[in-house]
């Protein structure tokens, strides 16, 4: 079985986490998937950015939630982690999804709804998703499991993923109670056991976040469903490598 390379935040290692030149940068080195986080402006609209707050990865400060749409637009969103990609914008989910649309991608949604709980979100980004036509090559994904249950609420079809970096006695039966159809760790607690876990469960298991070769080998080994990368490229390569 092939472990699947998602670029985490697009190729966030060399352009702009969350950017459209880091997704198209993913795109080009062939990555097969595309994990991308979302929170919501002031006005309610789904936009990629990681953090609750501007602060980090712009050149303004303040929760996203306090800004409009158009004032997150207006913010550079590159330049902090190089010049060469200064007033790169903050984009919406929506415009993700129009570039998204026409190609083979498979898609992780993950919803920043554990720390500020937004209002609507899970059906803000499913009528997106269903106006795109991408539901069935989704996974939503969020640490926070009250928000997957609202999503299996508004489709029960849907492929949702509990994410988690805590190590949490019957975990894998946990998530299946949940409805998901996925379980997405940090690496550390990667094992055996967890892997063959899944599997008698039918349950996509998936690891984040893998830069390094070391991690690389053991989830090739292991045969996990896919890691979430910053570095595609390199993600690829090894697994090329570890096939022959
Ligand atoms: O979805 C996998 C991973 O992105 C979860 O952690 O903090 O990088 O969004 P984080
Ligand atoms: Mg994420």
């Amino acid at each position: 079985m092939k472990t699947l390379v998602y670029a985490h935040r697009g190729a966030s290692k060399l352009a702009p986490e969350n950017t459209m030149p880091a997704f198209q940068l993913a795109y080009e080195m062939g990555a097969e998937g595309i994990e991308t986080d979302v929170q919501l402006s002031k006005d309610g609209i789904p936009v990629l950015i990681h953090d609750e707050s501007v602060r980090r990865t712009t050149n303004a400060v303040g929760f996203v939630q306090d800004y409009t749409f158009e004032q997150l637009r207006k913010l550079d969103a590159g330049s902090w982690l190089s010049e060469k990609y200064e007033n790169t914008p903050i984009i919406s989910l929506e415009e993700f999804l129009i570039w998204a649309q026409s190609k083979q991608l498979q898609l992780n949604i993950e919803l920043k709804n554990n720390v500020i709980d937004y209002e609507n979100m899970e059906k803000k980004v499913y009528d997106l998703l269903c106006k795109y036509k991408v539901v069935n090559r989704t996974t939503i994904s969020s640490f926070n499991p009250v928000s997957i249950e609202r999503f299996k609420q508004i489709d029960r079809k849907i492929a949702t993923a509990l994410l988690t970096s805590q190590r949490i006695s019957g975990l894998v039966n946990y998530t299946a109670g949940l409805g998901a159809k996925a379980l997405h760790i940090k690496y550390r607690l990667l094992n055996s056991k967890v892997v063959e876990q899944c599997r008698d469960r039918e349950m996509k298991l998936r690891i984040y976040t893998i830069n390094r070769i070391g991690a690389m080998k053991k989830c090739y080994q292991l045969q996990v469903d896919a890691i979430f990368t910053d570095v595609p490229d390199k993600a690829i390569e090894q697994r090329r490598l570890f096939e022959q």
